[in-house]
């Protein structure tokens, strides 16, 4: 097990658009066990090569359902459905920050395993959040790029009294990918 370290905002690993995974080969296997062992550690729910500085296009999604852990190396959106999600998000790249994003209901996604071999995986809700801003990732896009606003303080941390209600005790973490 080996954690890798995760870049932040203004290391240019993050802006770029990275190239495709040719070779399916023991690096490769090590990189997506690297990818797990650092997105769980970090607490995440998604991981993308740049965010340890290797621009491939691979990225590790484990929104914690019924898929577990998902690999997808070389991932190409093929379907996005025209109904669309709001909702909060992070960033493991952004730490404590969160904003509202605007995403596609349900996405399907072609990509290959870590053999690969080429698969078709259907997210939706949470997940189909999760596919989009780690594909983002590939592109050199981060979710400030598109995001309805930003959260405050506040916001994050759920003490907003709304509308004169007493304030919530509890909100739920922000996911971070
Ligand atoms: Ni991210």
């Amino acid at each position: 097990m080996a954690i890798r370290n995760i870049v932040e905002l203004g290391d240019p690993a993050l802006r770029k658009v990275c190239k495709p995974q040719e070779k399916f080969d023991l690096r490769l296997r090590v990189l997506l066990k690297d990818m797990a062992d650092t997105m769980y550690k970090a607490d995440g729910v998604g991981l993308a090569a740049p965010q340890v500085g290797i621009l491939r296009r691979v990225v590790v999604i484990d929104v914690q359902d019924d898929h577990g852990l998902i690999e997808l190396v070389n991932p190409v959106i093929t379907e996005r459905s025209e109904e669309t999600q709001c909702g909060r998000e992070g960033c493991l790249s952004l730490p404590g920050r969160q904003g509202v994003v605007t995403r596609p209901m349900r996405v399907t996604v072609h990509a290959q395993d870590r053999h690969g071999r080429e698969f078709d995986l259907t997210g939706e809700g949470f997940l189909a959040r999760a596919i989009c801003h780690e594909l983002d990732h590939l592109d050199g896009r981060l979710w400030i790029d598109c995001a309805d606003r930003e959260l405050t303080r506040e916001e994050i941390s759920g003490h907003i009294p709304e509308d004169g209600d007493e304030p919530e005790e509890e909100e739920t973490e922000g996911e971070e990918a």
